[in-house]
């Protein structure tokens, strides 16, 4: 197997070879198009080359040649050529961003970047540039940093766009990753601090739980981050906040015929069950990830699979904080839905259908799945499913939690409240490229159905009146299908 990209210096051209799966996604992601217009550029001058992306990058004389598709937050990540010739990705951000997720998580995210670099040395790409930006009297108005490019596919791109990706295959990369994980970051005892700090709140009240209130606030707030990207679009945008507000005052949430309770009321629960969140709190923070979902996760293409891991896109919030472990692994078990909602369009809850009764406080939506990609599904839930024993049974993983005093019946617990959590986590973001909200309040109603499950299955009780729906396969969206 051959290269994704490489230029021949001798013969002045780009060299593609690919695997046949990978030229399919090239050409689905229209990828196509910037190999096409890496190749004109060899033909052509400088001013020649198409302008995209901001301007000032043009200045300081990046060429740039695509855009990447974004998660969703207020960055953009470009394929460029920077001022030295070298081929590199550009993160860039204009905006302070929702909850901080523009300029500081970037500059933040370059610094961890450089800081991780140590431990993981080829393993993550090199940064090569970064560079605050100022116009005259305004501080901070862009930040951007640039990083070696590098040819690799995720671990989310093979389930989605191999058509022979299996759960074997997949267990096999996800376990040559976690071990790099655990051997390079999280087993780093000298980089180890005590997660509670006297006197402050807890890290799950923290991380988990007040994150989490503030999302939800978001989704409701007409005047959330009136930045310039929502001032465009400030009618739908409104709309959607109007949206989940009626949404929000309902006490039960029924999702194509099952009685759940709402999410606001879910979060009481676990307001009322403190106790039960303090025994899984983590004991020490080290070096994770922050954002270690399957599709920031990357083998390159030609090496063989034990020495292609690359790790990027760490978590950009926190400068030199440490993380929870189990953050990472709740981060990989909310892939798959996240993979099917945003990244497949597979799962879907259409905002038309919503309806609310103001009188009996009961809200009603529809779950659709996208019966052309039921493959995809069925083998995204599937691997979601496997994901608990695998990760039990990760002898290295399990090893570096018991070292830092945790068995698994802690952090697996603490990484389904994870993923149920975080799952909640993109949907602010998504107002603005959906203003319909659809994408949004797909990724509100799966947080429903995983948070009344995580509750249920961990005992915490009944007593709000709102009756959790018993589930007893824990985890499980089969019974939808
Ligand atoms: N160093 C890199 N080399 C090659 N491709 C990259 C690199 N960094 C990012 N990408 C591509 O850009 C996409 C988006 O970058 P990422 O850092 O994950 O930002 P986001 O916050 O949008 O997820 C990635 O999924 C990957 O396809
Ligand atoms: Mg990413």
């Amino acid at each position: 197997m051959g290269y994704f990209l490489k230029f021949s210096d001798k013969e002045k051209q780009l060299l593609i070879d690919l695997p046949g799966h990978l030229g399919e996604r090239l050409a689905k992601e229209s990828i196509k198009e910037w190999v096409q217009l890496l190749q004109r550029r060899l033909s052509l001058s400088a001013t020649e080359t198409p302008r995209l992306g901001p301007d000032i990058l043009w200045q300081l004389r990046y060429k740039i040649y695509k855009s990447f598709e974004t998660s969703g937050s207020s960055t953009r990540t470009f394929l460029a050529m920077d001022p030295h010739e070298r081929l590199s990705v550009v993160k860039y951000s204009d905006q302070d961003g929702i909850d901080g997720n523009g300029i500081p998580w970037l500059s933040k995210q370059a610094t961890r970047m450089e800081e991780y670099r140590s431990y993981l040395g080829h393993h993550i790409p090199a940064v090569f540039d970064r560079n605050e930006l100022a116009s005259e009297g305004n501080r901070n108005s862009a930040f951007f940093y640039s990083m070696e490019y590098r040819p690799f596919e995720t671990l989310s791109e093979y389930l989605l766009c191999d058509p022979a990706a299996n759960g074997q295959e997949f267990f096999s990369r996800l376990d040559v990753a976690l071990r790099h994980q655990v051997r390079m970051l999280y087993d780093q005892p000298e980089t180890w601090i005590v997660a509670d700090q006297p006197g402050e709140d807890s890290y799950l009240q923290k991380f988990y739980i007040d994150r989490f209130r503030r999302r939800l606030t978001l989704l409701a707030d007409p005047g959330a981050n009136l930045n310039s990207d929502w001032i465009e679009g400030i009618a739908p945008v409104n709309h959607a906040a109007l949206m989940f507000t009626r949404l929000m005052s309902t006490d039960t949430l029924t999702i194509n015929g099952i009685t759940y309770p709402n999410l606001p009321r879910l979060l009481e629960l676990l307001d009322i069950h403190k106790d039960k969140i303090n025994q899984i709190e983590p004991k020490l923070l080290g070096l994770a990830h922050g954002d270690g979902h399957i599709g920031n996760i990357g083998f390159e293409i030609g090496k063989r699979i034990e020495d292609g891991f690359v790790l990027f896109d760490l978590r950009g919030a926190d400068a030199n904080a440490r993380i929870d472990i189990g953050y990472d692994t709740g981060k990989l078990a909310f892939s798959f839905l996240h993979a099917l909602i945003d990244r497949a369009h597979a799962l879907k809850v259409p905002a038309s259908s919503l309806e609310v009764n103001e009188e009996t406080r009961e809200a009603n939506v529809r779950l659709e799945f996208d019966a052309s990609q039921m493959d995809i599904i069925l083998l995204h839930l599937e691997l979601r499913k496997q994901l608990w024993g695998f990760l039990q049974n990760h002898q290295p993983l399990t090893d570096v939690f018991r070292k830092m005093g945790e068995e698994p019946e802690i952090w697996l617990v603490r990484t389904q409240l994870g993923e149920a959590i975080q799952l909640l986590g993109p949907a602010p973001d998504r107002l603005k490229d959906d203003p319909s909200g659809s994408i949004s309040m797909t990724y509100y109603v799966l947080t429903t159905l995983l948070l009344n499950n995580f509750l249920r299955s961990n005992g915490f009780d009944m007593e709000t009146g709102y009756p959790l729906v018993p589930n007893p396969e824990k985890i499980d969206l089969f019974r939808f299908l």
